[in-house]
Parts: structure tokens; C-alpha cells; sequence
């Protein structure tokens, strides 16, 4: 009897351990409501041939709630509840005049210590059309992370402030 117990212990831990250790619900980042009238960092048109054209080719701009501002202009670490948007459309070259096209995409950083553990603290995801309900961020490290890690020195940030 005892060893039916036992057997039945550690199929129940077999099952539940994994689901602890991999199925626990994972940290997302939340949808920037209003973003568009935050402050606007930067833009930025990405044409074929830049090494960024597949990734992100297109017209966009990088806009920062108050607090990524604050650490964006004093060049300090961001602080927890900081958030960076970065908006895509289309670019559209026509009649010597670049323009933005429909938009495509918002990519998001928003910074927790606590939620983010595996990215330095960031959280990534990406918005299809700007759409709460179009995340397509599965692997934030190997999706965004990876690319923004050249930027320690600056907190895995790549836009400055002009100021
Ligand atoms: C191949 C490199 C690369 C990858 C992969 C990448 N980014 Fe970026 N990201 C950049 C660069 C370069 C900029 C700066 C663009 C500029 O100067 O206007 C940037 C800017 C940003 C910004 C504005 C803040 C900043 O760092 O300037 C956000 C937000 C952002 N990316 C989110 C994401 C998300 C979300 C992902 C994953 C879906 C991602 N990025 C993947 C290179 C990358």
C-alpha cells in the first residue's frame, strides 16, 4: 500500500511541478492606452535597404509616458512604470514626398523589476494595428531582447532625447 502511495505521489508531482514550473500565467505587457498623446522622442523612415527594412521598414515614431521622459532626458536608468512606444506605417515615397501610409504595428517596452525578470526588467510585446487584442510577442528575449541588449549602457533604450 505504502508504495502505491507513493507511486501516486510522484505521478502527481510529474504532472504538477512542470505546470508550476512552465505553465505558471507569464507577465505581459499592458496595452498603451492614449499613447498617441504622450511625448513624441523621435521618428524615424526606414527604407529598403537599411539593415532594419525587414524588421521594421516604414515610417515610424518612438513616443515615452512621463516617467520614460524624465529618465530619457536626465539619461538616468528608467524607472519601474516607464513605457516606450514605437509606432510603424507604412511609408509611401511618392511625388517627392515621403508620407505615412495605414499603420501597422505598435511595438511596447514598459519597465517592472518585478513582472519582467528574464529581459533586465523590460517587457516587450507587439500590437498588430495597434489592436490590444493582436499580440505577437511569444519569446520576448529572443524577439526583442536580444537586439535591444546592445543598448545596456543606456538601458536597453536606443532612442534619445533631443532636447
Ligand atoms: C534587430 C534589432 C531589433 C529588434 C529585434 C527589436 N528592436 Fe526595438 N528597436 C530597435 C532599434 C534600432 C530601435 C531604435 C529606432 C530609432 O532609432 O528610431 C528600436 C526601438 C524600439 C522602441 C522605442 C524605444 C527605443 O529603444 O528606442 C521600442 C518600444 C521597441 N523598439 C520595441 C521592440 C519590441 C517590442 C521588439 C520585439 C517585438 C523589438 N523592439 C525588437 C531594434 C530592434
Amino acid at each position: 500500500m505504502k508504495k502505491i502511495h507513493w507511486i501516486a505521489g510522484v505521478l502527481i508531482a510529474a504532472i504538477l511541478v512542470p505546470g508550476l514550473l512552465f505553465g505558471k500565467s507569464k507577465a505581459q505587457v499592458a496595452y498603451p492606452e492614449g499613447y498617441q498623446s504622450w511625448t513624441r522622442v523621435k521618428s524615424m523612415i526606414i527604407l529598403e535597404g537599411h539593415v532594419h527594412f525587414n524588421a521594421f521598414g516604414g515610417f515610424h515614431h518612438v513616443y515615452a509616458n512621463d516617467k520614460a521622459l524624465e529618465s530619457l532626458k536626465n539619461r538616468k536608468p528608467f524607472a519601474k512604470g516607464s513605457v516606450l512606444v514605437f509606432e510603424l506605417f507604412e511609408s509611401i515615397v511618392e511625388n517627392n514626398a515621403i508620407t505615412e501610409g495605414p499603420r501597422q504595428v505598435i511595438g511596447v517596452m514598459e519597465k517592472d523589476p518585478n513582472r519582467f525578470t528574464g529581459t533586465k526588467g523590460w517587457g516587450f510585446e507587439d500590437f498588430k494595428l495597434a489592436d490590444p487584442n493582436q499580440r505577437s510577442v511569444t519569446n520576448m528575449r529572443d524577439q526583442c531582447f536580444s537586439c535591444h541588449e546592445s543598448q545596456k549602457a543606456n538601458d536597453y533604450v536606443f532612442s534619445t532625447y533631443r532636447k
